[in-house]
């Protein structure tokens, strides 16, 4: 499945804000307009493209150690990663995930190591990042709203 990631312009996060993920999956994302609403300098939104249309989400955050505590200061995360509900189960977040090394090798030289949570309640996002090459460091996040996140990390270096 061939799909593209690139940073997002202001006019393509408008378009961004039409993904959506099923009423039952917004606890572990929130809605895409939720997420653009807190950006900040240090946020950096991104899109997944199956030839031209849009089709998922992902912030790349350059922060992340702010926040947490268990990656290096400057090391990055992926925050409300997502695929559309329409084009959900035909492997494009396994393709996703796959293409994110590469890309962010590329998009941020220098950088170790990108980092995420995933809610231990969510198998289909585990299974999507492991495909992807992320690795379970073992830690659980107890922090976020919706129960335990397991803590995954992929190498960039
Ligand atoms: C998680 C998400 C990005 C996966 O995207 P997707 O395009 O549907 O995933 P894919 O079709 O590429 O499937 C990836 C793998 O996960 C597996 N999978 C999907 N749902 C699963 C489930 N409930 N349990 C176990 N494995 C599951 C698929 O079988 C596939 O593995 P395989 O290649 O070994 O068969 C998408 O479901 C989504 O946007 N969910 C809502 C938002 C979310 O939870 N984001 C993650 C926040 S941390």
């Amino acid at each position: 499945m061939g799909v593209t990631l690139r940073r997002l312009g202001r006019d393509e996060c408008q378009l961004a804000a039409g993904l959506t993920v099923a009423p039952e999956q917004r606890v572990y994302t929130g809605t895409v307009t939720e997420a653009l609403a807190g950006m900040g300098e240090f946020r950096h939104p991104h899109g997944v493209f199956l030839d031209e249309t849009m089709v998922g989400f992902f912030i790349v955050d350059s922060a992340f150690a702010v926040e947490f505590d268990f990656c290096d200061a400057n090391d990055l995360g992926i925050r409300t990663f997502l695929i559309d509900s329409q084009h959900q189960g035909l492997g494009l977040g396994k393709a996703a995930t796959v293409a994110l090394r590469p890309f962010l090798v590329t998009a941020f030289p220098g950088v170790s190591a990108v980092w995420l949570t995933v809610n231990c309640r969510n198998p289909g996002a585990y299974r999507c990042y492991e495909q992807g090459g992320f690795s379970d460091t073992g830690a659980l996040y107890e922090g976020g709203s919706a129960g335990p996140q397991h803590v995954m990390r992929l190498a960039l270096s």
